[in-house]
């Protein structure tokens, strides 16, 4: 028998501020034992740690840890700590937080399609009038981010007839969806694009990317009175003063915003009263602990059995 198969099995600290933080506990508790930040931390068989935004430093002090597990698909908070100590991360990717976003995208791509601002201020004003009808092929979707969850949207949204393109760092290509990579393919990307969907990491390469520059650079000749822009990324992924700029410019038509620079959005954000904004609070795709912490103890088993670990972060790409 080697020395990790003789080994008791390695001890999870949960670090899930605000976020189910009870439930997370009970099903990890199922299969390990389980630690708080409150609790002694100097215990050498705390080897793996869940994590939600942990307090800064708080992963350096574990002196056993050998895997960092990220509630979330986006390891942006987690990278910034400096202290974060040099194992591996294994981000999420998981069906149902899939679908959740999928099914997102959809709803706003389609209320933005169908005109759903229009008909809620006619209806609020009892004012009975019928509008053009697009065709879902005469829209072009553009998926900014085309990974994980760019793609899957991207096939849904294909399904419904939009046309859709992708763009990506590498140029991944996918049937039926015109893709384009890096810099240099950004200006065709953003020309033929009338709904901007933002689904990229936030790194020192995609931050404040969506500036009124790029805004300008969306099709403006497109069937729905001008460009719409979708973000479910990350807040600081966008300039918010250029956003605002941009629709009261007319550079922009309509915005739907799941994710902001600072959040809770601030009360005075004029982003919560633009009448053509739509925002929502950081909900797109939730991390159900109930299909995620299964996921989690299965690979922490599996590590400890001498397994690869799937789904581990790229920290020189920062994603
Ligand atoms: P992936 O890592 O699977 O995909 C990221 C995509 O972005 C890839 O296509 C990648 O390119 C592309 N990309 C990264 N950097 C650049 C760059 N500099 N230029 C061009 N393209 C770039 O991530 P996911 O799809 O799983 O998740 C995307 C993001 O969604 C997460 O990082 C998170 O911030 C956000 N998110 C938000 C949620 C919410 O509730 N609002 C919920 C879950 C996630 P390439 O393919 O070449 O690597
Ligand atoms: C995530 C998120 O990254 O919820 O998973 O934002």
């Amino acid at each position: 028998m080697n020395d990790a198969a003789r080994r008791k099995p390695g001890k999870v600290l949960c670090a899930v501020k605000d976020m189910q933080l009870a439930r997370w506990i009970e099903l990890l508790s199922h299969r390990r034992d389980v630690v708080t930040p409150e609790d002694d931390l100097s215990d050498p068989d705390i080897r793996f740690a869940v994590v939600w935004r942990p307090d800064p430093g708080l992963l350096a002090g574990l002196k056993g840890l050998e895997v960092i597990f990220s509630m979330g698909a986006g390891v942006d908070r987690l990278l910034e700590d400096p202290t974060i100590p040099d194992l591996p991360i294994v981000r999420v990717v998981d069906p149902s937080l899939t679908s959740h976003m999928v099914e997102f995208v959809l709803w706003r791509v389609l209320d933005h399609h169908r005109q759903g601002r229009l008909y809620r201020e006619q209806q609020a004003a009892r004012h009975w009038r019928q509008h053009k009808q697009w065709l879902a092929r005469e829209v072009t979707v553009g998926v900014m981010g085309f990974g994980v969850l760019g793609r899957a949207a991207a096939s849904r949204l294909l399904q419904l007839g939009f046309r859709v393109a992708g763009w990506s760092r590498s140029g991944a290509t996918m049937e039926g969806v015109t893709t384009f990579g890096g810099e240099d393919g950004l200006p065709a990307f953003l020309t033929m694009t009338d709904i901007l969907v933002v689904l990229l990491p936030l790194t020192d390469a995609t931050r404040g990317i969506i500036d009124y520059d790029l805004l300008r650079r969306l099709r403006r000749d497109g069937p729905l009175g001008g460009p719409v822009l979708i973000n479910a990324g990350r807040g600081q992924l966008q300039r918010e003063d250029d956003i605002v700029r941009a629709l009261d410019d007319g550079i922009l038509f309509e915005a739907s915003l799941d994710v902001f620079a600072v959040e809770p959005l601030p009360a005075d954000s004029p982003l919560w009263t633009h009448p053509r904004v739509f925002a929502t609070p950081h909900v797109a795709a939730e991390s159900d602990p109930g299909d995620l912490a299964p996921v989690m103890l299965d690979q922490m088993d599996a590590f400890e059995r001498g397994e690869p670990l799937v789904n581990v972060v790229d920290r020189n790409r920062g994603y």
